[in-house]
């Protein structure tokens, strides 16, 4: 039986590359995509969710969601730098499947989405925290019935990608991050720690992209071609990393990552340090600590991502 999931998310060219995984892994049912403000405005956002969907040409469609344009109490910080004004590396030939929109506010369908769920729904969060946060302080009984939230986010023992010392989704609503990791949900955190880990070179997507020669390829190429040229000016490496797949593939198969109960505050007031994750590791977690990644396993992850990307 698939496990039901429901994706928020930013896309974002690493969003767009772990929408296409969830929606190819037949052991998970996408039943919603909510949308919200981070990578780029929230309209672009929900426009590029709704680009993969036209893409993946599938038989039924989850229904998407827009949510938040702006975090809970600031203003938005986005990266077009990295993933494009458009958010999706200017992918120009691929239109919107607009019948996948539906009016609800993306946290009343996280909401609905949680208390229909009898515990099985796990919601993967691969963007900045907003809509988790609206729909936890609007229905928090609602949040309890969900089985698992995982979230991309964070950055424990290694440097911030946005900023010295933060990780890019808790930096710009640091605020939601800090109120949803203190939720007492149950909640697995990917951070850079981790999702670092895994980079695709542009030379390996060039050759599978062309062994497959369809149409998914072909976006592909297209729509990472910025995001890897980003890379190469800013890390060295022409090829990208593979953030929210990860996040994804956690869902997919849990013996992926290798997790570590962790307090973990967000900072919030710091004048050099927002959105940092800081966690005590001399502190005893408690269980309703989040879980947070700091090991995987590299083979699996890229052998489930291969497998399923060029299908
Ligand atoms: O820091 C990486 C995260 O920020 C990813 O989710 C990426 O899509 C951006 O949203
Ligand atoms: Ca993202």
């Amino acid at each position: 039986m698939p496990k039901p999931i429901l994706i928020d998310t930013d896309p974002g060219v690493d969003d767009a590359l772990a929408l296409i995984l969830a929606l190819r892994s037949p052991e998970l049912s996408v039943k919603a995509i909510t949308t919200v403000a981070g990578n780029v405005g929230v309209r672009k956002c929900t426009r590029n969710a709704l680009k993969i969907l036209r893409l993946m040409d599938l038989p039924q469609v989850p229904a998407v969601a827009q949510g938040a344009s702006k975090p809970l109490c600031r203003r938005l910080f986005t990266a077009p730098e990295v993933h494009g004004e458009d958010g999706l590396g200017g992918i120009r030939w691929l239109s919107p499947l607009n019948r996948a929109k539906v009016p609800e506010h993306a946290a009343d369908v996280i909401i609905r989405c949680c208390r229909t769920s009898a515990g099985r729904l796990t919601i993967v969060a691969v963007g900045p925290l907003t809509n988790l946060a609206l729909a936890w302080k609007k229905d928090p009984a609602a949040l309890r019935k969900a089985g698992r939230f995982i979230t991309m986010g964070g950055a424990f023992r290694v440097p911030g990608n946005t900023g010295p010392v933060a990780e890019f989704n808790y930096f710009v609503d640091p605020e939601a991050a800090h109120t949803f990791l203190h939720s007492g949900l149950p909640i697995t955190v990917v951070p850079l720690d981790v999702t670092q880990q895994v980079v695709l070179m542009r030379k390996e997507l060039e050759y599978r992209a062309r062994r497959r020669a369809n149409l998914v390829g072909k976006a592909i190429l297209d729509f990472t071609r910025s995001y890897m040229l980003r890379h190469k000016m800013t890390q060295g490496f022409n090829g990208g990393y593979l953030h929210d797949p990860l996040a994804v593939a956690a869902a997919i198969d849990d013996s992926i990552i290798e997790t570590r109960r962790t307090h973990v505050d967000v900072e919030t007031t710091g004048r050099f340090t927002r959105g940092m994750t800081v966690a005590d590791f001399r502190m005893k977690a408690r269980s309703v600590d989040p879980a947070v990644a700091f090991k995987i396993d590299r083979d699996r992850f890229f052998k489930l991502f291969h497998e399923r990307i060029w299908l």
